[in-house]
Formats: C-alpha cells, sequence, structure tokens
C-alpha cells in the first residue's frame, strides 16, 4: 500500500475532545442530547457547532464488563424530539429505541431512562433515532463498549470512530439534510472525514500489541481502511467474534458496521504506523502516531479468536421460513410506483412525500411486519436489490449470518453491504422477542423509504 497523499483535507487529524472515562464508577447516568460546540477541524478554523451527548462528539464512551447493567437517562435538550437506539445490543425491545415501534419519542425537555443488561461482549455504538439523516449528522453518537470477561492481552485498546462531515467553508455542519439529489442518489457524502481513537494515543512502541475497534458512524458513507506499520488480524465484526481471526486486508466498512482488529506494530523505532482511507484511487492518512522505542524482539503470541457470545449459530436452514425482501428505486432505479403509508402513489407523489426507495413495493413502514417469526424459529431473508447503489442492511435486536452459495453461513453481523444487483440470503434464529427494525443504514435510504419491520412472538 502506498500512500501518496499526506492529508486529504486541511487538518485530517482530529483530537480526542472528552477524556475516556475507563472507570465505571466516574460514568455519569445521564446522557443530555443538547447543542455543543468542539475544535472539529483544526488549524485556524472555527469551532463547529453540533448536538451531542453530553454536548460531545463522540458522545462519552461507555465500558462494561460483560453481564454488567446499563441505565442512562436521556435527557433530551435538543431543539428536536429524540430518542436513543442501541446499535447491534440484543436487548429488550422496549430499550431498542426507535420511536413509533419500540417507544414514543421524547419530546423536548423531557426525559426517558434505558436500562438493560447487554449479553454480548463486543464493540457497539449508539445514536439517535429520530430524524436522524439530520440527527447523527450533527454528532448525536457515541460507541459502548462490552468487554470480555477474558479478554486478549494488548498494550493498547482503542476505539476507532471514523465519521465523514458535510462541513461549510466555515467548518459548520451543512444543513441541507433533506437535500433530495442526496437521498435519491448515494446519501449524504460529506467532505472531511476524520478519525477519532479513544484515547488518543500518539505514540507506540514497535512490538507494542494494539486493539483496534473501528466503527464507522457516517451517516451514509461507506469507507475503506487499512492500517500501516501494524500487522494483525480481524477478530470481530459487528461486536460478534470470529470463529478464526482473519488477516487484515483492506477493511470495507459500510455506515454502522465495526471490526474488531488485533495488531502488532512492526513499524520500526522512528518510524510511523497509522490507519489510512482510500478516497478513490488514493491512500490518504487519517490517522498516525509515531513508533517510538521497541519492546522486546520476541514476536508475540499468535491471535486468538476471542471468547464466543451467547448467541445462537445457524446450523440448517431446511425447512426455516422465507421471506423475500426486494430491494428498488432510487435514481436510475426505474421505480414507477409504490405503497406510501396504505396508498399507491407514482414515482412523483412518492417524491412529494420525500420518498422514494421501496422494499417488496412498499415505502417506509407498513402496518403489519415483513415476516412473523416465532421464538427459537428460523427467518431467512434473501435481500436482493435491484436499484443501482450498495445498501446497508441493518436488523435490530438480532445479528444474522450470511447464507453462503455454498450452503455454508458466513460470520455473524447486524449489517451486510449488499452491492448493486446482487442478491444476498441473511438468516438467522429469532432469539429475542419483539418488535425489530430492518433497514438500510444508509440513513438518507432509510428517511426515503428503505425500511420495514419484523415480528419475533415470544
Ligand atoms: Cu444503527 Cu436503526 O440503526
Ligand atoms: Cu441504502
Amino acid at each position: 500500500m502506498t500512500i501518496t497523499r499526506r492529508q486529504m483535507m486541511a487538518g485530517a487529524s482530529a483530537m480526542a475532545l472528552l477524556p475516556s472515562l475507563a472507570n465505571a464508577q466516574q460514568q455519569s447516568m445521564v446522557l443530555e442530547a443538547r447543542i455543543g460546540e468542539v475544535q472539529l477541524v483544526e488549524g485556524d478554523y472555527p469551532k463547529t457547532k453540533i448536538w451531542g451527548f453530553n454536548g460531545g462528539v463522540p458522545g462519552p464512551e461507555i465500558r462494561l464488563a460483560q453481564g454488567a447493567r446499563v441505565q442512562r437517562r436521556l435527557l433530551n435538550n435538543l431543539p428536536q424530539a429524540t430518542a436513543i437506539h442501541w446499535h447491534g445490543l440484543r436487548i429488550d425491545n422496549a430499550m431498542d429505541g426507535v420511536p413509533g415501534l419500540t417507544q414514543d419519542v421524547v419530546p423536548v425537555g423531557q426525559d426517558f431512562t434505558y436500562d438493560f443488561t447487554p449479553p454480548d461482549a463486543g464493540t457497539f455504538w449508539y445514536h439517535a433515532h429520530n430524524q436522524s439523516t439530520e440527527q447523527v449528522a450533527r454528532g448525536l453518537f457515541g460507541v459502548l463498549v462490552v468487554e470480555e470477561d477474558q479478554a486478549p492481552e494488548v498494550d493498547h485498546d482503542i476505539t476507532v470512530i471514523v465519521d465523514d462531515w458535510r462541513l461549510t467553508e466555515q467548518a459548520q455542519i451543512s444543513a441541507n439534510f433533506d437535500a433530495p439529489h442526496d437521498w435519491t442518489h448515494g446519501g449524504r457524502i460529506g467532505n472531511y472525514i476524520d478519525a477519532r481513537l479513544m484515547p488518543d494515543i500518539t505514540a507506540v512502541q514497535q512490538n507494542q500489541r494494539l486493539r483496534l475497534r473501528f466503527v464507522n458512524v457516517a451517516t451514509d458513507r461507506i469507507m475503506q481502511l487499512a492500517v500501516f506499520g501494524l500487522d494483525g488480524h480481524v477478530v470481530a465484526l459487528d461486536g460478534m467474534p470470529l470463529l478464526q481471526p482473519e488477516t487484515a486486508k483492506p477493511l470495507v466498512l459500510a455506515p454502522a458496521q465495526r471490526v474488531d482488529l488485533i495488531v502488532d506494530v512492526t513499524e520500526a523505532s522512528g518510524g510511523q504506523a497509522g490507519i489510512a482511507l482510500r478516497d478513490r484511487d488514493q491512500w490518504v492518512i487519517l490517522k498516525q502516531f509515531t513508533v517510538t522505542g521497541s519492546q522486546g524482539t520476541a514476536p508475540r503470541d499468535k491471535v486468538t479468536a476471542l471468547p464466543p457470545n451467547p448467541v445462537a449459530r445457524l446450523t440448517d436452514v431446511v425447512g426455516a421460513q422465507n421471506v423475500a425482501l426486494k430491494m428498488e428505486g432510487g435514481a436510475m432505479g426505474g421505480l414507477r410506483q409504490g405503497v406510501y403509508q396504505g396508498q399507491l402513489m407514482d414515482t412523483q407523489e412518492l417524491v412529494g412525500n420525500g420518498q422514494i426507495w421501496t422494499f417488496n413495493g412498499v415505502a417506509g413502514m407498513s402496518d403489519a411486519p415483513l415476516a412473523e417469526v416465532g421464538k427459537g424459529e428460523v427467518l431467512r431473508i434473501p435481500i436482493q436489490n435491484e436499484t443501482v447503489f450498495p445498501h446497508a442492511m441493518h436488523m435490530h435486536g438480532n445479528h444474522f449470518q450470511e447464507v453462503l452459495p455454498d450452503g455454508s453461513f458466513g460470520p455473524l453481523r447486524d449489517t451486510l453491504l449488499v452491492q448493486r444487483g446482487e442478491t444476498r440470503e441473511i438468516a438467522f434464529v429469532a432469539e429475542n422477542p419483539g418488535d425489530w427494525l430492518l433497514h438500510c443504514h444508509m440513513l438518507s435510504h432509510q428517511a426515503a423509504g428503505m425500511k420495514t419491520w419484523i415480528k419475533v412472538n415470544t
């Protein structure tokens, strides 16, 4: 990999805005959603006005031991109603944070207490789930890490939050959250990409071992990332351990996806190691650390698999309920009509309602779920992408596996990138009762129609 350009835009390396609160006792029980101001872009730029949890971007990192309980009182001091979704956590449906499906929206000035115990260890995140094209773009997100009982030994455990901002020349967030061109194409793509590290280390030593927890919090941009001066393995996807660690090739992260790496610093003292992003045909450095000194010379132990989470993996899908999901619409998609709020509309009427994408002919939420399944049953969903854009399909409350063409099952995930023209089948054991959203995590697409839900009976 070559790095031909040092920085993508002025000040591409960003800063840590909040100290990482490693000690659970110090963590506040309140998540106040409010307006804040942060130095997003370094240099002579003014501070950026954001919306953030506790006024920061990202919000406080929530870290806990596997089996511990999370209680957070969301206090809404935004100019808009909101709610928090705990992305990738297989928790009680009532805590899932989807207004209109699992809870009422939290109005301005009011609060809601989230209280749950995540079953799985891993890298997760939380974000606003109301008017999310605007609220997530303005900064309402944070990371939630559940630590394994037997965590792998590393010298640094670092969360890497990769984001895509659309900023004005004064480094303020562009307020065109519902630009029709974005919604009908690849979504809101920004002009300033940053990677923030928590904790924000600046130096490492040769032979040190790092755990890097990548989270793509962008509303719509797919990130292609790589590490340099570091070598190692992917150990988890979307919070779930891989059965076998895999070599860390360039990583593709669709919006909302996570990848956990365990890497060793291979660069010698005096050199640089870090994280790079592919921008069209060039690799640009997002973040780098100086290698200072060396920690022994012996090679480290082999990277082994993380301890498994208590989640059911597929054993077979024979006889399972099979419900196809066909995605249509968008620019150049040739969509002629779709049902919106129970009414059949032509494309012009749909667009008049801010809708342009359909799942099985329906834009937006339907009264009936896409599928209804009993607890413990297996549901298969072949996802057929008939549009000319990629989509990042996210299932709430359940991880799924891909049914691969040879009949084997892919890794557990909560978000799957489905390229244009592809059909990819997902399946899962419905373990978690409730009404679960299934949507495209390109938030512009979600807002413009790409969402449905499934019902898991008790
Ligand atoms: Cu990250 Cu509907 O969620
Ligand atoms: Cu999409």
